[in-house]
C-alpha cells in the first residue's frame, strides 16, 4: 500500500454504537495511510455506516449512494480511484441486495467485521482485478480484541463501548439480527480503556451498549462482572467525575444497580430507560418480558435511592394491535412517571422481525395522532422540568462552543444543554452555573463567581 495521505470520509447514521464503530474503523485504517476528512470530495475511500432500525433505512442508503457516487465519478474522471463501502446494520441486513442494486459499491460489510477491514481493503484495491467484497459474517473472534488500542482523544466527554448485541428479541426490533448475540468485553479491557480516556482528558464517561445493563463480562480472577462492577471500577479513576450508561432495559435493572445510583456520587442523576409502551398487553406482544408495574417499581426505587434522579425513555406508538385504550395506558404511564425528556417513534415494520407479520395494523393517521399527543405531553413535561431548574446552581461540564458569540455550551447533571457567556478556557471544566433562563429544550445561566459565594455567605 502507498504511504500516508489517503483521504477517508465516513458518514454515520444511527445509534452511539455506530458512532463508536466509525471512530474505530478510522483507527483500523490509519496504519494503511488513511486519514479522516470532513467531506466526500476527492476522498480515496467513503464508508457509509448505516442504521436499519426504522423505515426507509435501505431507501435512504440507496439515495445517499446516488449522491456520493458523483464524487467517485469526478475522481475517476481525473484518473483517481475511490473505494465506496456500505457498513453497519443495513449492510448486515441487505448485503447482497446492495451489491446487486448499486454497481458503484465496492464493499459491503457488517458491524462484526471491522477488525478485518485492512484485509478487505487490500483485496478491494489489489492487483488481482478489483473484486467486490461482501462480508456479513459473525466471526468467532471479537472485534474488540483485534481492533487497535483506542488512542484518539474524545475530549472531556467520552463514550466507552462495553457491550454489544442483544439476545432479547423484542418483536419489532432488528438489532438482534444486525448486531448479533450479546457480547460483553472483559472488565480489565474496559478499565484500561477508561484510564486511557481519562489520560486524554475525559472527565465524563458514558458506558455504552445496546443492552448495557445486561453486561456480564469476565471480571477479576475469572469471576463474572456486571454493570455495577464496571461503574465501581470506573468511579475509582480520579479524573473521571461523571459516569453515565446507555441504553438499559428495565428487566436488567437489578437491585445492586439501583443501589449504585444511591451510593456512587459520580453516577449522574439521569437515566435513559426505554419502556416502549404503557400497556401490559402491548408490552407482552412486543416480547419486552415485563409489565408496567415493574417499570413503576424501578422508578420508585431509584427515586428513593437518588431523590434528584430524572428519567428519559423511548416510546413506540401504533404497534400492531394497539387500541385507544392501550395508547391511553401509555399516556397514563407518562403522566405518572414525569419524564425529563423522551424519544418517540411511529411503529415501523422491519423485514424479518416477528411483529412484521402481526395482525391489527394501526392506520397511519391514527399513528400520527397518537405520536403528536404523546410528544405534546413529553414536551410539556420537559419544559416543566427545565423550569423547575430556574435559580438552581448546578455543575455544568462545558464541552463545546456556542452558536452566539462568546457563548459556551455544556451539560447539566440531568443531561440538559446549558449555555453561558464565558471565556472559552472554561471548556473542559465542570463549573457551577446559576440557571436564569429555561426554555423547552435548554437552559442558560451565569457562571457562579467566587465573590458571589462570599457575598451569599455574608
Ligand atoms: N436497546 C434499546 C433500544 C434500541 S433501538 C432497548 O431495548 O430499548 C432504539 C429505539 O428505537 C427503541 O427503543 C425503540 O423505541 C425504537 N425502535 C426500534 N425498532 C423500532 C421499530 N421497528 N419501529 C419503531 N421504533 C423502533
Ligand atoms: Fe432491540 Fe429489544 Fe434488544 Fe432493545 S432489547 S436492542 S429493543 S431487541
Ligand atoms: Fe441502528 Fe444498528 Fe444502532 S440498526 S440503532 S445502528 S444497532
Amino acid at each position: 500500500m502507498g504511504q500516508a495521505n489517503k483521504k477517508l470520509f465516513i458518514k454515520t447514521w444511527g445509534c452511539q454504537m455506530n458512532v463508536y464503530d466509525s471512530r474505530r474503523m478510522a483507527d483500523v485504517l490509519r496504519p494503511l495511510g488513511y486519514a479522516e476528512v470532513d467531506g466526500p470530495e476527492d476522498a480515496d475511500m467513503i464508508i457509509m455506516n448505516t442504521c436499519h432500525i426504522r423505515e426507509k433505512a435501505t431507501d435512504k442508503v440507496f439515495s445517499e449512494i446516488g449522491r456520493l457516487k458523483e464524487h467517485k465519478k469526478a475522481k475517476e474522471a481525473n484518473g483517481g480511484k475511490m473505494l465506496m463501502a456500505v457498513a453497519g446494520c443495513v449492510a448486515q441486513a441487505e448485503g447482497e441486495l446492495i451489491l446487486q442494486r448499486a454497481p458503484d459499491i465496492d464493499m459491503v460489510f457488517g458491524p462484526q467485521t471491522y477488525h478485518q477491514l485492512p484485509e478487505m481493503v487490500l483485496k478491494a484495491t489489489g492487483m488481482m482485478g478489483r473484486p467486490r467484497i461482501v462480508n456479513t459474517d459473525f466471526p468467532p473472534e471479537s472485534k474488540f480484541d483485534l481492533l487497535p488500542e483506542e488512542n484518539a482523544s474524545q475530549g472531556m466527554s467520552a463514550y466507552l463501548s462495553i457491550q454489544e448485541g442483544c439476545d432479547k428479541f423484542c418483536t419489532f426490533c432488528v438489532v438482534p439480527y444486525t448486531r448479533g448475540a450479546e457480547f460483553s468485553r472483559p472488565l480489565r479491557a474496559i478499565i484500561d480503556e477508561a484510564k486511557q480516556l481519562a489520560q486524554n482528558g475525559a472527565k465524563e464517561i458514558t458506558l455504552l451498549g445496546q443492552n448495557v445493563n445486561a453486561y456480564h463480562g469476565m471480571g477479576h480472577n475469572g469471576s463474572q462482572a456486571d454493570l455495577t462492577d464496571v461503574i465501581d471500577a470506573v468511579a475509582l479513576i480520579p479524573e473521571i467525575e461523571r459516569i453515565r450508561y446507555s441504553t438499559s432495559h428495565p428487566r436488567d435493572m437489578d437491585e445492586r444497580l439501583i443501589d449504585a445510583h444511591g451510593n456512587i456520587e459520580k453516577l449522574m442523576p439521569f437515566l435513559h430507560l426505554p419502556v416502549q409502551s404503557g400497556s401490559d398487553k402491548i408490552l407482552k406482544t412486543m416480547n419486552r418480558k415485563h409489565g408496567r408495574d415493574l417499570f413503576f417499581d424501578i422508578i420508585e426505587k431509584l427515586r428513593v435511592k437518588r431523590p434528584d434522579i430524572v428519567f428519559s425513555s423511548d416510546f413506540i406508538v401504533g404497534f400492531p394491535g394497539e387500541t385507544d385504550q392501550d395508547h391511553a395506558d401509555t399516556m397514563d404511564l407518562i403522566r405518572r412517571t414525569k419524564f425529563a425528556s423522551a424519544y418517540s417513534f411511529k411503529y415501523s415494520a422491519r423485514p424479518g422481525t416477528p411483529a412484521a407479520n402481526m395482525q391489527g395494523l394501526v392506520r397511519e393517521d391514527v399513528k400520527n395522532e397518537r405520536l403528536q399527543e404523546l410528544q405534546a405531553l413529553i414536551n410539556e413535561q420537559q419544559y416543566e422540568f427545565n423550569k423547575s431548574c430556574m435559580d438552581r446552581v448546578m455543575p455544568v461540564l462545558f464541552d463545546r462552543i456556542g452558536y452566539k458569540d462568546g457563548q459556551i455550551l455544556g451539560r447539566s447533571p440531568f443531561f440538559q444543554s446549558v449555555s453561558v457567556t464565558a471565556p472559552q478556557r472554561l471548556l473542559g471544566q465542570i463549573i457551577d452555573v446559576k440557571i436564569n433562563r429555561a426554555s423547552p429544550n435548554a437552559l442558560s445561566g451565569e457562571v457562579v463567581l467566587v465573590e458571589d459565594i462570599y457575598e451569599a455567605a455574608e
